[in-house]
């Protein structure tokens, strides 16, 4: 259940260690079956949620989480496309029910921006079911250009266009730094 503002514990947007992947693996096993069709456009059971989180933090991607005491309650991904001629990130985000539309996708969405800048890449993409209605409106904030194939939403995002500089919402960030969120 989730806990009323005013009682909320502090949350914390962090890269996560490899020492997370278990919280990360309890994150994603927490998220429910439509939350996982959404977020992996199809059935997913627990053991191949062990197996990705696993991989996710042996080939290099970078996982950000929003922790809560012991306890990663959302997490954004980004993985490498490698099969692209100019360098290319995939981003993927998971926000548990109870913590949703709250903003937290978008602070994530913020700081994975960062870390793409970051690791040097030229765009971005984003995919969901063409159904998604929260992935959509949290693309489109970040100026993701959305084309539709049969049943699925691709995103694009070009980074040459993204903050830091001048960005309101890169000014209170920075990527080696933690962003505090006092109440979740
Ligand atoms: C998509 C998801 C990450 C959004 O997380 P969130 O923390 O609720 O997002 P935010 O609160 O930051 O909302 C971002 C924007 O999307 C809008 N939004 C959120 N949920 C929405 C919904 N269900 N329908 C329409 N708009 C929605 C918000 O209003 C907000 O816009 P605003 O800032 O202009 O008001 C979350 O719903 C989720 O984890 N879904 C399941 C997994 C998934 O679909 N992953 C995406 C595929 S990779």
């Amino acid at each position: 259940m989730p806990l009323p503002p005013q009682d909320a514990p502090a949350g914390l947007i962090r890269q996560l260690r490899p020492s997370d992947a278990p919280r990360f693996r309890d994150h994603l096993q927490r998220l429910d079956a439509t939350a996982r069709h959404d977020r992996f456009n199809g059935g997913i059971d627990d053991g191949f949620l062990e197996r990705y989180a696993e991989r996710c933090f042996g080939d290099g991607t970078t996982v950000i989480g929003c922790v809560i005491g012991d306890r990663v309650v959302a997490a954004a991904e980004l993985h490498e496309r490698p099969e692209f001629e100019c360098p290319t990130g995939e981003a993927a985000f998971s926000v548990e029910h109870a913590h949703r539309r709250r903003g937290l996708g978008s602070r994530l969405f913020e700081r994975l921006l960062l870390h793409a800048r970051a690791l040097g890449y030229d765009r971005l993409l984003v995919t969901t079911h063409a159904d998604n209605g929260a992935m959509k409106a949290l693309a489109r904030k970040y100026d993701a250009q959305l084309e539709f194939d049969v049943g699925e939403a691709h995103g694009i995002i070009e980074l040459a266009g993204v903050g830091p500089a001048g960005s309101a919402w890169a000014s209170d960030h920075a990527v080696d730094g933690l962003a505090e969120l006092p109440h979740l």
